[in-house]
């Protein structure tokens, strides 16, 4: 077999330019150095310290219960023994980012893409693009829920559906994804908690998303979501709050998106600062040191 190449983006003079790459990969795990293992390690234990008290109950469970540690960096086999026992997922190792259609496909299929090269050490804090922390600590766990499992294999139907109807339903998907899978929080008996995995692999966000006066937090509304632009180079100005899993679930996979896509054609999409007056806030943003441009 070739080697696995280390795909990430490329820097050019007219900015950040994203590479894809769509070949499955063995996880070459006897490749990784000591210091790759140190890198896991390091954000291991200090995530898992940070998330005690703020990422939700199913996800930590789910990290003990995949026997996840910070001595050296997982096997996918390993982890897909567990996985596939308990909700039929399994990850499949990759070399960088997915094109969009092939990434919903693997979803579609309940194959969870995973990026096999971790970040460096002087990226420890911030890296532009997932590696296997993001994707394994991130997003994995929660694929042992049964509820979430099927939500990330509907919506990966759902997002070969919307390729066909064009571009405008393929954004409103994708800002759903962006604002559940990666930075939703879930309220719980014992307050609002985590489940996004861009910030739960994220030290920053995981304090700055619960405990900052400066974002707004706002409960969930698929409609509402999918007209909401997000940022993609700083702390989200918004995060939308689902009350569970079934919630979540009722509201996305049960009803058929296609007359939905169609009330919102053409509809200007909501800046991600804003809040309406048909929100459920849980909190309005002070909004301090935010600049107006930067939305996507
Ligand atoms: N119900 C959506 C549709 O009809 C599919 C979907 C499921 C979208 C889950 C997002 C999340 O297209
Ligand atoms: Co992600």
């Amino acid at each position: 077999m070739t080697e696995p190449r280390r795909v990430e983006h490329q820097m050019t003079d007219k900015g950040y330019v994203p590479v894809y790459t769509t070949a499955v990969i063995a996880q070459p795990w006897s490749q990784y150095s000591a210091a790759d293992h140190a890198v896991w390690g390091q954000l291991f234990r200090r995530q898992r310290e940070i998330l005690r008290d703020r990422a939700c109950p199913e996800f930590l469970a789910s990290i003990d219960a995949l026997g996840m540690g910070d001595a050296q960096i997982p096997k996918f086999d390993d982890i897909n023994r567990l996985l596939l026992e308990a909700t039929g997922w399994k990850l499949i190792a990759v070399e960088g980012l997915l094109p969009e259609l092939t990434f919903f496909e693997h979803l579609a299929a309940r194959e969870f893409p995973v990026t096999w090269w971790i970040r460096r050490a002087d990226q420890i804090d911030y890296i532009a693009e997932p590696d296997l922390f993001h994707d394994l600590f991130g997003h994995v766990p929660l694929l042992m829920n049964p509820v979430f499992a099927d939500y990330m294999q509907a919506y990966g139907a759902g997002g070969v559906r919307a390729s066909t109807f064009g571009n405008e339903p393929l954004a409103n998907l994708t800002r759903l994804y962006w604002y559940t899978v990666e930075f939703g929080l879930i309220n719980t008996p014992q307050g609002l908690r985590i489940y996004g995995a861009g910030i739960l692999s994220s030290k920053g966000e995981s304090i700055h998303c619960l405990e900052s006066e400066v974002p707004n937090r706002i409960g969930f509304d698929v409609q509402r979501v999918m007209q909401t632009r997000y940022r993609i180079d700083s702390f989200q100005k918004t995060y939308f709050v689902i009350d569970g899993f079934e919630q979540l679930f009722q509201a996305t996979v049960d009803p058929d998106f296609g007359p939905i896509y169609y009330r919102m054609k053409g509809a200007e999409p909501i800046p991600a600062a804003t809040v309406l007056d048909s929100d459920r806030a849980f909190q309005r943003g002070s909004g301090a040191g935010w600049s107006n441009d930067g939305d996507v």
